[in-house]
């Protein structure tokens, strides 16, 4: 069927000659000669589904508590960033030797860029893992916030684009414009995992070392000293670690490092968000001050 349909296209194109420029996109409607027809773009479209919804499928779970890692960073979520950063920065690399491999920049390509080129996808492949053992295996498929919705699909979405890719590349053979298209389709779900994990991190990391004018004092109503009890009492330690409360949980920002004021901690332990549970219906008004006291008090406020 297939070697008809390719023997019926040849004939198309040599009654139509002038149709045929080297990267138009009048090639999207005719594969040329020796090339997979369109219908094979199905082989990477449930590449796509298949990894994309496995992803989904193995990160549907609550958080898990334990089996965090953070090598040499503050927490793990700045060891997710850092690698997802790592990998953003390969990636704009493989664009780069990509154009040069398909011959659009304006020097010559000497031998070493395919190499490099699959070394560094590689490579780049290799930086996703630690951040998918966390987001997938860990923390799992969260929508507490628009942000985190996006970030999750778009997180499953990586794996799908890559597979498509791969099955791309290895299949060979495809229209010219479709393995530009799948590449640059994984370049743009990388950077928007990227952009709505790590580069959000390092803004509110940012923010938060650059407005202590904005920062809100612990008002005279809230105690510390009791927060630290409800701090003990609700579990904060068991997904935070503050030395002050003796807890080295991993799951959460270090709040050592993060250093929230008042109003910053007493808003997310009212309503969570970002893999943080809400504690409004579990705590009183008075215990949430308290324990946001207790947190700003650690972080330098007073
Ligand atoms: C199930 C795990 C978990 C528990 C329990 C938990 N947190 Fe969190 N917390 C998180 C996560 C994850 C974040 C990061 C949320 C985000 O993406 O912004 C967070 C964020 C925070 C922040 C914001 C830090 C910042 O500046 O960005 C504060 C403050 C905080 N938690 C305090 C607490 C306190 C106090 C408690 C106990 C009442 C608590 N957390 C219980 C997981 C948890």
């Amino acid at each position: 069927m297939c070697a008809h349909d390719h023997l019926s296209r040849r004939k198309a194109v040599a009654r139509a000659p002038q149709l045929r420029f080297d990267n138009g996109v009048a090639e999207l409607a005719a594969p040329a000669p020796g090339q997979r027809s369109y219908r094979w773009l199905a082989a990477p479209l449930v590449a796509f589904a298949l990894f994309a919804l496995t992803a989904g499928l193995l990160a549907n779970h609550n958080p898990r508590p334990k089996g965090y890692f953070r090598l040499f960073f503050s927490d793990p979520i700045h060891l997710k960033a850092g690698f997802a950063t790592a990998v953003v920065v390969l990636a704009c690399f493989q664009l780069f030797t990509a154009a040069w491999i398909f011959r659009k920049l304006p020097w010559r390509k000497p031998a070493w860029v395919n190499p490099v080129h699959r070394w560094s996808g590689r490579l780049a492949f290799a930086c996703t893992l630690p951040v998918a053992y966390h987001c997938i295996f860990k923390l799992g498929f969260r929508d507490p916030s628009n942000r985190v919705l996006a970030h999750s699909l778009l997180g499953c979405g990586a794996y799908g684009a890559f597979a498509a890719k791969v099955t791309i590349v290895r299949l060979h053979r495809f229209p010219r414009p479709v393995l530009p298209l799948a590449g640059g389709l994984l370049f743009a779900v990388l950077i928007g995992a990227w952009y709505t994990s790590a580069l959000w991190l390092y803004r509110h990391d940012t923010a938060a070392a650059a407005a202590p004018a904005k920062s809100s004092p612990i008002p005279a109503g809230a105690n510390a000293t009791a927060g630290a009890a409800v701090f003990k009492s609700a579990g904060c330690g068991s997904c935070h670690t503050m030395k002050a409360a003796g807890a080295g949980g991993q799951i959460g920002p270090n709040l050592d490092e993060v250093r929230p004021d008042f109003e910053t901690a007493r808003a997310m332990v009212e309503r969570g968000g970002g893999g943080m549970p809400p504690f409004g219906g579990q705590l009183t008004r008075q215990q949430i001050r308290d324990v946001a006291a207790f947190v700003a008090k650690n972080a330098g406020f007073r």
